[in-house]
């Protein structure tokens, strides 16, 4: 599963950063490295509601509170679907 998060300028000011981190250690807490692909892309265009988040080219817009929550619904949710 291919998920990028921007690290643009309007998202690294959002914090794109700390959502990279807690994503690295959600992934590698759960054993799923080799099944999630994080990836860093460039501005999206999709400044405007928090950091841009895909996940398999399905736009999503995260706050870095929202990373653990997000992690769980869309991340294991569609693994496990
Ligand atoms: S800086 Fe992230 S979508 Fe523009």
């Amino acid at each position: 599963m291919k998920v990028t998060i921007c690290i643009g300028s309007a998202c690294h000011l959002k914090g794109s950063r700390e959502i990279i981190e807690k994503m690295q250690k959600l992934v590698a807490a759960n054993g799923l490295s080799d099944q999630v692909d994080l990836n860093g892309a460039f501005c999206s265009g999709n400044c405007d509601h928090g950091v841009c988040v895909t996940v398999e080219d399905q736009l999503y817009s995260l706050k870095p509170e929202d990373t653990e929550e997000f992690f769980q619904k869309e991340i294991l949710g569609r693994l496990k679907a």
